[in-house]
């Protein structure tokens, strides 16, 4: 039987550093867009999924995000202000949410085995909260859709202009139905010209709990950062980059 996925892994404990100087101050995972942080987008589309459990991978400094999702336990008179609040407690009411610490910057991979213990012996959703899109259904569901028939892992792949794909992991692989590749290898940011297809990883993962042990054995790269593409079963061998 395939178990269902219930938690979805946030990482959200890098430096912001392309966004500064507003990130000097403030989690980049609760700048607003439009009418409400960045990461509440994420947040929504997982418990529309059916997930009933978040957890942020933050650093010491982005406690924020923690108290921003904590259930409001202020209770204020005013109606103007409970209507504000009332969609977000209404989303806290449909999941769980809490924080697991990453103390140094290492990685995708070493974030999201931060949240091995959270997740327990049960596949989960990985959620890159900066990658926010549009789709119908959305990019959760159809991915818990596709882990639900196959019960394998499931990547969310989006066509990237050439010249720009050099900046993600990128996939070699067959189609194998609409809009569905069966993945043969994983390259994380090639070099230009030595893409193996125009497919690249956009910041939505379901990952088997087999990923845990796997990622606990990957190699650190350039800067010390362990690469979640290095630990993606495809890839049995992570270059040493
Ligand atoms: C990460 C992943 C990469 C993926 C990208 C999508 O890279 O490592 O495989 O394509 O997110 O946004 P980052 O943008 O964190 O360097």
């Amino acid at each position: 039987m395939i178990t269902p996925v219930k938690k979805a892994v946030i990482p959200a404990a890098g430096l912001g550093t392309r966004l500064l100087p507003v990130t000097k101050v403030l989690a980049k995972e609760l700048l607003p867009v439009v009418d409400r942080p960045a990461s509440q987008y994420v947040v929504e589309e997982a418990s529309a999924a059916g997930i009933t459990h978040i957890i942020f991978v933050v650093s010491r400094s982005k406690d924020d995000i923690g108290r921003y999702f904590a259930p409001d336990a202020r209770r204020l008179a005013d109606r103007d202000t409970e209507n504000r609040l009332a969609g977000l407690d209404a989303l806290l009411s449909r999941v769980s949410v809490s924080c697991v610490y990453q103390d140094e910057p290492r990685g995708l991979g070493h974030a999201v085995l931060c949240a091995r213990e959270a997740v327990g012996d049960e596949p989960c959703l990985v959620i890159l909260p900066d990658d926010l899109g549009q789709a119908d259904p959305p990019l959760s569901a159809q991915l818990l859709q596709v882990y639900a028939r196959t019960g394998k892992g499931v990547l969310a792949l989006e066509q990237i202009p050439r010249q720009h794909i050099h900046r993600y992991g990128v996939i070699a692989g067959r189609q194998e139905a609409p809009r569905t590749y069966a993945i043969s290898d994983l390259i994380e940011k090639p070099p230009p010209g030595t893409e193996p297809s125009d497919l690249a990883i956009i910041g939505r993962y379901v990952l088997p709990p087999e990923i845990f042990p796997i990622l606990s054995r990957v190699q650190a790269g350039a800067g010390g950062e362990i690469q979640l593409t290095h630990g993606l079963p495809v890839r049995q061998q992570p270059p040493g980059t």
